[in-house]
Formats: structure tokens, C-alpha cells, sequence
């Protein structure tokens, strides 16, 4: 089955990188050169997503002109034949997928945040991408949608994305009770939202993708909000398909970035920069001058 839509929710209050995404939305926030949010966007499109709504709230309004011509701007670089580049990496931007925006009104978690899309969603099966969690393919591996994509068709299931987490990442993320089905897909039976130390069934984490159909959004309207966040838990209606054994994990290919961290945010900066063809050895020079003195 061929999946054409996508949400990205990009509500959340990014706390842990404040101040800096007091007036920018860390998903705006850049890794080099682009934006965090222009690499799933991406990622969409290299799957064969054609359709994204992009949950927003109030103070995102940029991630709506980035993904919009700039006339002005485009007009200036046209004048400039040495700007070429420049000016197609500005305009293709606005031509990657239909990008359709829609606001949560009150910041009520990841789960509140999907259930916005329901009536962009309609009846098709589609992809979820976190707006914080970005995911670097090499040149063999598939996008990590395209990944997920490949599951939910080969198993018919629901699919989340996983990969083996620390303690202390499955404490603040999520557990899965899984069995191996075979190559990189297991069976998923249960989730538990931020587990105690007691309560961690394996080390798999959801890391920012999944595949779901529309039936997800009658089990995050019927999943409590959590009495002291007040937050809807997605990962709680996730477990829902999980013990109607309609869940299944993928270990995907690829490495992720939390970019609602502010070490992640360093770590996709540095990874990216190194492999940049402009800055890349440049930036490696500087890293090994630096490494001595440390
Ligand atoms: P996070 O829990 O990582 O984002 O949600 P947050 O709430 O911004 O984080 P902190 O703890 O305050 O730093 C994962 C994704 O879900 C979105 C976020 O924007 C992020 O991309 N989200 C979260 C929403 O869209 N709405 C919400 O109510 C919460």
C-alpha cells in the first residue's frame, strides 16, 4: 500500500532548550545549514510522502515561511549568477511535499497533538515523524519512513520505530515488551510511558517514527491524561494496537539526533559539519586542533 501523508507534531514548548528556543521553535533550531524540521520534511519526500501537516502553536509562524517562497530573497539571488545554487536551495525548499499546518490550542501532550490531524488523516494509513527527532540515513540505507513504510506492507501491523536505548533514555522515553519476528522487526505486546527502574522490559525506545492507521485516534481519545503532566502519553494509545496484537517494531537503520536536547543538538552540528561538503574538512582540522587541547 502506497502511504502519501505524514504529521509532524511541532507544538511542544521545547523546555529543555530554552532560552534559545524561547522565540525560535527548536524545530527550527539549524543543524548546519538547514533547519531540523527541512530534514524530515525531506526524509517525507524521499518516501514517497506527498502530504505533511505540521502541528504547530503559537510563535511558529517561521516554520510556515520557511517552507514558502521568499520572493525578495529569491528575487536578490536571481541577479546573481554566482548564487545559483544558493537560490535553487532556497526555492526547491517550498516544492518538497504539500505542507498543511494546523494549531494545537493547548500544549497537551504528544498524543493531544496527533489527534489534531484526524480529519487531515481521512482513512488512509500515514506516518508520524517527531518534530525533535531527527534520523541521518548513509547513502544505502533507506529513509527511516520508507523503513517503516516497508514493515507496515510486509506485516500488516502497525509499526513503530525503535533502537536500543540507556537507562536513563527508556526512563524518560518509553519501554516495549517485544518478541523477535524475524531480521529487524519484533512483535510488540506492551509500551510503558516512562518506566520505572522496576518496570523496563527491554531497552527499545520509540525514537520519532511510526506508521499507524486512523483507528489510533479513537484510542488517544480514549487514553486518560496523565494525572500529574496532564499530558495525553501517545506511546499509551500505541500500547492499545500492542496488546491487540496489532503493533510491530522496527529496529531501524539510521542515527538519530534528539534535537530537543541541547547535547543532541551539538552532536547532529558535529556529525553533519564533518560530512559537510563545503565546511567538512575544514571543520575536521579545527576538531583534531581542538581535541589537543583537551
Ligand atoms: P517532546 O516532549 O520531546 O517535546 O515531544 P516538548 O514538550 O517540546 O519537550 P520539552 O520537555 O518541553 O523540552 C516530542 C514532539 O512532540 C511535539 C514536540 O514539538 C516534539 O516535536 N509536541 C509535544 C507537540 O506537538 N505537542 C505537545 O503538546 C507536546
Amino acid at each position: 500500500m502506497k502511504i502519501t501523508k505524514a504529521v509532524i507534531p511541532a507544538a511542544g514548548l521545547g523546555t529543555r532548550v530554552l532560552p534559545a528556543s524561547k522565540a525560535v521553535p527548536k524545530e527550527m533550531l539549524n543543524i548546519v545549514d538547514k533547519p531540523a524540521i527541512q530534514y524530515l520534511v525531506e526524509e517525507c519526500a524521499a518516501s514517497g510522502i506527498t502530504d505533511i501537516l505540521i502541528i504547530t502553536n503559537r510563535g511558529k509562524g517561521v516554520i510556515e515561511d520557511h517552507f514558502d517562497y521568499a520572493y525578495e530573497l529569491e528575487d536578490n539571488l536571481r541577479r546573481s549568477p554566482a548564487k545559483a545554487d544558493l537560490l535553487k536551495s532556497v526555492h526547491d525548499v517550498a516544492n518538497l511535499a504539500n505542507i498543511y499546518y494546523l494549531r494545537q490550542k493547548e500544549t497537551k501532550g504528544l498524543g493531544h497533538a496527533i489527534l489534531a490531524a484526524e480529519h487531515f488523516v481521512g482513512d488512509e494509513p500515514f506516518a508520524i515523524l517527531y518534530g525533535d527527532d531527527i534520523i541521518m540515513t548513509t547513502g544505502e540505507q533507506k529513509p527511516v519512513t520508507q523503513q517503516l513504510i516497508d514493515a507496515f506492507n510486509a506485516t500488516g501491523k502497525c509499526v513503530c520505530g525503535v533502537q536500543t536505548c540507556t537507562e536513563e533514555q527508556v526512563m524518560k522515553y518509553c519501554t516495549l515488551d517485544v518478541t523477535h519476528i524475524h531480521g529487524n522487526v519484533y512483535d510488540v505486546h506492551k509500551i510503558i510511558e516512562k518506566p520505572t527502574k522496576e518496570q523496563i522490559y527491554s531497552y527499545f525506545s520509540i525514537l520519532g517514527r511510526n506508521v499507524v492507521t486512523p483507528d489510533v485516534f479513537d484510542l488517544i481519545r480514549n487514553t486518560a491524561p496523565n494525572p500529574v503532566t496532564g499530558e495525553v502519553y501517545f506511546s499509551e494509545a500505541l500500547s492499545n494496537f500492542a496488546e491487540a496484537g496489532k503493533l510491530a517494531a522496527v529496529e531501524f537503520e539510521g542515527k538519530r539526533f534528539d534535537m530537543g536536547s541541547k547535547l543532541g543538538i551539538m552532536q547532529a552540528n558535529c556529525e553533519t559539519a564533518l560530512q559537510h561538503p563545503e565546511i567538512g574538512e575544514a571543520f575536521r582540522a579545527y576538531l583534531k586542533e581542538l581535541a589537543k587541547t583537551l
